[in-house]
């Protein structure tokens, strides 16, 4: 795994689309600060400051795109949570990807598909980990509920420390992962789902859905039971 270290970037994912073709498969992108972080549903990922972990992962698993690899930020949420267990909490996923502490959002994980016109050049699977804010600061994100790792364990973190544990979870499974897919990490999907059997509202491109969410499949899509008991099958959407 190579690793390279960066000052200040627009975005982490933005440098490896642009760079894809210097970059070596299975590099890791961190940054000190983003100044125009990237969210999923053309949302903005705000910098919290010193101490926070800006990274992407870059992936070239193929020529090809494989249905598999729309379910790594599922993989990635889950390699996550595994993370912030080792530090006593209790995380929580939000269908698809979303990670949670006592209700509020600790990360965002966005993975953007690179092409060269028809060519599949790779995957820039980024993800943005909340680990030093306080009260003020959480206010810059002005529509979600946010946290952080200081104020969930009353302590500072090492955000070198935590990268590279990060990492080395996500890379010790990654190839298992790409030979099984999502079923590799449904059981432990599943296990932290704070979703299901509630009822939610999903948001899609231009409506919303409401229902029961019923169960995930082996795919990692959200099975939703609306009210006249229609069944819905989504691959992407936000629970609100
Ligand atoms: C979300 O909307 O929840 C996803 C946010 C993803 C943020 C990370 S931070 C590192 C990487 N670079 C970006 O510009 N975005 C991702």
């Amino acid at each position: 795994m190579e690793t390279i270290s960066l000052d200040t970037v627009e975005s982490t994912n933005l440098y490896v689309k642009t760079h894809i073709d210097e970059l070596s498969d299975m590099t890791v992108v961190h940054a000190q600060k983003q100044s125009n972080g990237r969210g999923r549903l053309q949302r903005k990922w705000v910098d919290l400051g010193e101490g926070n972990l800006f990274l992407t992962f870059v992936l070239k698993p193929s020529n090809m795109f494989s249905n598999i690899y729309s379910n790594l930020t599922q993989y990635l949420a889950v390699v996550l949570c595994r993370v912030l267990e080792n530090y006593g909490l209790k995380p929580e996923i939000k269908w698809p990807n979303d990670v949670l502490v006592n209700g509020k959002k600790i990360a965002g994980i966005l993975s953007e598909t690179v092409m060269q016109g028809s060519l599949f050049k790779g995957l820039a699977l980024g993800i943005g980990v909340n680990l030093r804010a306080d009260n003020e600061s959480v206010k810059l994100v002005k529509d979600k509920d946010i946290t952080a790792l200081n104020m969930e364990i009353n302590k500072d973190v090492d955000t070198g420390a935590f990268r590279e544990d990060l990492c080395s979870y996500f890379f010790s499974e990654y190839n298992n992962f790409l030979n099984r897919g999502f079923e590799l990490i449904q059981d432990d999907y599943i296990l932290r789902a704070c979703f299901l059997g509630k009822e939610i509202t999903v948001k899609l491109f231009n409506s919303e859905l409401k229902g029961v969410a019923k169960s995930i499949t082996g795919n990692g899509e959200l099975v939703l039971i609306d009210k006249n008991n229609k069944e819905f099958v989504l691959t992407i959407g936000d629970i609100l």
